[in-house]
């Protein structure tokens, strides 16, 4: 099964960005980790990440019939883009919304998110631990509805 991580805008900052809230892993740190827990499950990933929304639109678009999931931090885009959210239906690629913060516990716009309704699942405020659980949920999901097809 092949997997795409996509993070927005800013992500390229982790390790220094407000640590207090995001911890110390770099972005690079939680990729290279996440390639080791996606060879163990037998998955293949790639990494994507952009400052641009446009850029990130393209990149679901050209997911379609590349990959069988996508695991996603949007970044501050959760909270802004219509654009997102509708690549994100239109590219019928099931989805894992994924944030380092738990966003609900932080200021009120960012409890809102575009993609949630339509996510899998999402997972929220564990640190760079929430990428290995959102991949974990992806690749059940996905095991199980192979079984069911
Ligand atoms: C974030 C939460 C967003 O609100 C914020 O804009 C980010 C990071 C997170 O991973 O906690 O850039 O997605």
């Amino acid at each position: 099964m092949r997997i795409l991580l996509i993070n927005g805008p800013n992500l390229n900052l982790l390790g220094q960005r407000e640590p207090g809230i995001y911890g110390s892993t770099t972005l690079q740190a939680i990729e290279a980790d996440l390639q080791v827990k996606s060879k163990e499950l037998g998955l293949e990933l790639e990494c994507f990440q952009s400052n641009f929304e446009g850029a990130l639109v393209e990149t679901v678009q050209q997911a379609i019939g590349q990959f069988d999931g996508i695991l996603i931090n949007a970044g501050a885009y959760t909270h802004t883009s219509i654009a997102l959210r509708d690549a994100l239906i239109s590219c019928s690629i099931p989805y894992v919304e994924l944030h380092l913060s738990n966003t609900h516990s932080r200021e009120p716009f960012r409890h809102q998110s575009y993609i949630s309704d339509r996510a899998i699942g999402v997972v929220s405020g564990f640190g760079a631990m929430s990428y290995t659980l959102a991949m974990q949920g992806l690749c059940d999901y996905l095991l199980s509805q192979s079984k069911v097809n």
